[in-house]
């Protein structure tokens, strides 16, 4: 390790190779259960995205449903610097779409995909790797005639023998693709393996100069990070990750792991990204927020404990000099340092000021209605934290497009039961009261809510968290419904945690309600 690693990473940037960062958060993580956003908030996440330097936006499937299509049409219409991608199978039908929904992309990108391990063509497919090998050409083809920057994965690329892997990898290249990404769909490499497929191919494939080689791991074994960076090693010069590192079961490689890797230990990985590093909490944060998936506490980079130091010896250790136990400074990823508290004595400007600190851009309404809840949230507590504040307005941001909303809620609780909530809730825009009895007080407000929106949906996790420390602090409470194999995660926050469960419990049932509309919507095409 050298000296001091966090100037050296910067003076060296300019001799550096450049990264491509492929951010996939809105298709591979959006797809994976539990994580479906609203139409807004994946506006929300592509417009960070963009502003913080993701040189490409997958922004969805466009054949997957209306709203996808809906979705990757306007995150293309609004982008102001990264290209925006659509997701293909191979099928003239989806690219199609595809090349429909990017049509008011600044720089539209078509990635198109097929499998072509053994297993994935004899059970998935049931095609013969020449039929595969056929539908490369002619579907790399189409992307080619609508864009000129087109993607092909091989599905399942590390389970791919390596003959047919260079056939399909130099028939692609041929008709035109310009990207050519290698996925470990099963999350089943190691770096030292996926370091030699992906010099095997770019070293026998002979146009693979042609091609950016590009590197999609997911993370079954906890090693799509470590993979991804080997794969950099080896020649590819894009990386496929997702904030978070959500996406299809285990996930995908996380951005703010992988491109702090890159410019921490750029004596080892001599590479540099665009990103704007001092936004990945932000990210990581927003997406949290939308998803209702909870980052880890000691999650890498971002979580909450990432730059806590508890123990005697490290705090001490800190106090001489920060190297001795942090390798990176929390400003670095955007940890502020904070200043400015917050009560019910802060007016406007202060909140305005606070919300320019933690990286939020509200419209002028947005903003009234934040500063509105502010208030509230300041008469019931003393002191307002960063934290309150975050959850505050990412909840304003997830409920915008809420079609039933909570608009009052009071319980009776104690020892006698059983427990009784009234409700009243605002659904589609028209007012209905309910009042219902369950075995403690969160098993009555969900009644209530069952009672008025009548649904089959199963509960299948119910979790609250302290959102800041003293007994005033606000609940957050985290509620997973699945209904038809498909799950859905909502979260609210208040002070009150039978208002944070009701909340929460709503925001999971917009988005099934959501989902059953992208289903039919689908469907019916
Ligand atoms: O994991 C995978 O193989 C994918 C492809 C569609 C690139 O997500
Ligand atoms: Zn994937």
């Amino acid at each position: 390790m050298t000296a001091n690693p966090q100037s050296d990473a910067a003076t060296e940037s300019t001799a550096k190779d450049r990264v491509i960062i492929f951010d996939t958060t809105l298709r591979d993580g959006e797809q994976c259960p539990g994580a479906t956003m609203t139409l807004e908030e994946k506006l929300q996440v592509a417009d960070l995205l963009d502003e913080m330097g993701v040189d490409v936006i997958e922004a969805g499937f466009p054949i997957a449903s209306n709203g996808d299509f809906e979705a990757v049409s306007l995150v293309a219409a609004r982008m102001k610097n990264a290209s925006v991608c659509g997701l293909a199978r191979a099928a003239f039908k989806d690219i199609d779409r595809a090349a429909e929904a990017l049509k008011g992309a600044r720089r539209p990108r078509i990635h198109t995909f097929i499998s072509t391990s053994p297993v994935h063509m004899k059970w998935k497919l049931q095609k013969t790797p020449d039929e595969v090998h056929e539908l490369v050409v002619a579907q790399v083809s189409r992307a080619r005639n609508h864009v000129e920057d087109v993607e092909w994965s091989c599905e399942d690329g590390t389970r791919t023998e390596h003959d047919f892997l260079c056939k399909v990898v130099e028939s692609a290249i041929r008709a035109g693709a310009t990207t050519i990404n290698i996925p470990d769909t099963v999350g089943y490499t190691t770096p030292e393996e996926y370091f030699a497929l992906i010099k095997m191919v770019r070293e026998r494939v002979p146009n693979s100069d042609k091609a950016i080689f590009s590197v999609h791991c997911h993370d079954d074994l906890g090693m799509a990070v470590a993979n991804s960076l080997a794969g950099l090693r080896a020649g590819a010069r894009q990386i496929e990750c997702t904030v978070n590192g959500i996406g299809e079961r285990a996930g995908n490689a996380a951005m703010e792991e992988v491109v702090m890797a890159i410019q921490t230990r750029g004596d080892v990985l001599p590479f540099a990204s665009g990103i704007k590093t001092e936004m990945l909490t932000r990210a990581s944060k927003l997406v949290s927020a939308v998803t209702s998936f909870p980052v880890q506490y000691n999650k890498a980079v971002v979580g909450r404990n990432a730059f806590a130091h508890e123990s005697g010896i490290h705090q001490d250790g800190m106090l001489k000099h920060t190297q001795t136990y942090e390798i990176m400074t929390p400003e670095s990823v955007g940890v502020k340092q904070t200043s400015l508290v917050m009560g019910k004595h802060s007016g406007r400007n202060a909140f305005r000021e606070k919300l320019k600190q933690l990286g939020y851009q509200l419209g002028d309404n947005e903003f009234e209605d934040a500063f509105n809840r502010f208030k509230d949230l300041a008469d019931r507590k003393k002191v307002v934290y960063d934290e309150d504040i975050e959850a505050l307005v990412d909840q304003e941001i997830a409920t915008a497009q809420d079609r039933i909303k909570l608009v009052s809620l009071s319980v009776i609780a104690g020892t006698h039961g059983p427990q009784r909530a009234t409700m009243r809730l605002e659904v589609d825009g028209a007012r209905v009261l309910e009042e219902a009895e369950g075995n403690g007080p969160v098993d009555a407000v969900f009644n209530a809510i069952k009672a008025l929106v009548p649904h089959d949906a199963k509960l299948e996790l119910y979790q609250v968290h302290a959102v800041t420390e003293g007994t005033d602090a606000q609940a957050e409470v985290s509620v997973r419904l699945s209904e038809g194999g498909k799950t859905v995660t909502g979260r609210g926050a208040d002070p009150d945690t039978l208002v944070a469960s009701a909340k929460a419990y709503l925001s999971a049932l917009n988005k099934l309600i959501l989902k059953r509309e992208q289903l039919h919507s689908t469907a019916a095409e």
